[in-house]
């Protein structure tokens, strides 16, 4: 099986674990939390990283650091993994959605106005699959009505616009290290940001809210979201090769470009000049052109050994937000098509080129026997 993703972990991953189990340095503080802290946040042209227990819990603490709360709005793309609203309404705060962009598949910077009230404080945008989201217009919109915004760069480690990493070109960034991110902690995350009261706040909510001058007193409520030393030994390994696996993301890329390019009935993921898109899943959407449904494409593909998922449901059409009554008789009409003939195909850092040759040879073939 071809699988869709797995870690690229070696003896610099193995080393530093072992370091922290010799050591005895297993749980929350250590030399690697600071450096992994230090370092990503660096990477990402930002001052300061405050690493956490998920990406999920990343967008959370961004938002609590910032003060969202019940009777706030906070806008989010329809097309997202429901960890970026579930952040939301972890807060109390409202999602509000906006469609999608059809090339991208990110927020649709022309229709986030509309959706802006008197109750929206944060505009959360979220570059989908790794490419960056149109970040000037975004930024615009924020600063003429005064509003936060928090990158959802779970997916885009690496990713620029206009040159700046994705992350720390809002207020406030949010990343996952879950396993099939470009750099991985197992489980993990990290809020990045150049802004130091943010930063702090941030610090100081993902720990309990401990009192810093008296333990055990607590002035907020806090969260535990605290990373250990052996996910962050695993990160700083993963750190200093992030430029070979942002490369490979980048090479598959284009292969599958080229290996399917001339295919009728599929369209391929854009990359703009402004952006640098680094591929963390290559999409497509198959078309009515192909003469084949995407879910039964991904039928064959499986029985041939090839492991492919479906693009995300749109938020509007996920049952639990259904049973809040939260999107009721909402439309978004690109999310849905996207999430209708969207799939990516195997993405992996390690994946071979003769590999994506195969599965796009047997794309090829499945089709001609249709
Ligand atoms: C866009 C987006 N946001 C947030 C998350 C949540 O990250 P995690 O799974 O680490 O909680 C993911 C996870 O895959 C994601 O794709």
């Amino acid at each position: 099986m071809i699988p869709v993703c797995e870690p690229l972990l070696d003896e610099k991953e193995l080393a530093y674990v072992v370091d922290c189990l010799k050591t005895n340095w297993i749980s929350s503080k250590g030399k690697y939390i600071e450096a992994f802290e230090e370092g990503f946040a660096r990477y990402c042209g930002c001052k300061y990283g405050v690493a956490t227990t998920s990406g999920t819990t990343a967008l959370h603490l961004a938002l609590a650091a910032l003060g969202i709360g019940s009777g706030d709005e906070v806008i989010v793309p329809a097309f997202t993994m429901a960890a970026t609203a579930f952040a939301v309404v972890y807060t109390g705060a409202k999602p509000v959605l906006v469609d999608a962009e059809p090339d991208t598949w990110n927020i649709d910077p022309a229709k986030i106005e509309e959706k802006i009230t008197s109750q929206t404080k944060v505009i959360l945008p979220v570059h989908i699959y790794g490419h960056p989201c149109e970040m000037d217009a975004i930024m615009q919109m924020a600063r003429k009505y005064n509003l936060w915004v928090v990158e959802d760069a779970a997916e885009a480690h690496g990713a620029e616009y206009k040159g700046k990493r994705a992350g720390s070109i809002g207020h406030v960034g949010g990343f996952s290290f879950y396993a099939n991110k470009i750099i991985t902690t197992g489980e993990g995350g990290m809020v990045v940001t150049n802004n130091p009261e943010i930063a702090q706040r941030a610090r100081l909510l993902k720990d309990l809210a401990f009192s810093p001058e008296k333990r055990f007193l607590h002035l907020d409520i806090g969260f535990n979201y605290r990373m250990t030393n052996l996910q962050a030994a695993i990160g700083l390994a993963q750190l200093e090769k992030v430029d070979h696996l942002v490369a490979a993301r980048r090479r598959n890329a284009h292969y599958y470009n080229r290996f399917l390019k001339d295919m009728p009935g599929i369209t391929l993921p854009v990359e703009r000049k402004e952006a640098k898109n680094v591929y963390w899943m290559y999409g497509l959407l198959i078309e009515d052109e192909f003469g084949m449904s995407r879910d039964e494409l991904m039928d064959r593909l499986r029985e041939k050994g090839i492991e492919t998922r479906t693009f995300f449901y749109p938020m509007h059409q996920q049952p639990v937000f259904q049973k809040m009554n939260l999107f009721n008789g909402e439309k978004y009409p690109v999310a849905e098509a996207l999430a209708q003939k969207g799939l990516y195909l195997p993405s992996g850092s390690g994946l071979k080129k003769e590999e994506i040759e195969e599965v796009c040879q047997t794309i090829k073939e499945i089709r001609a026997r249709i």
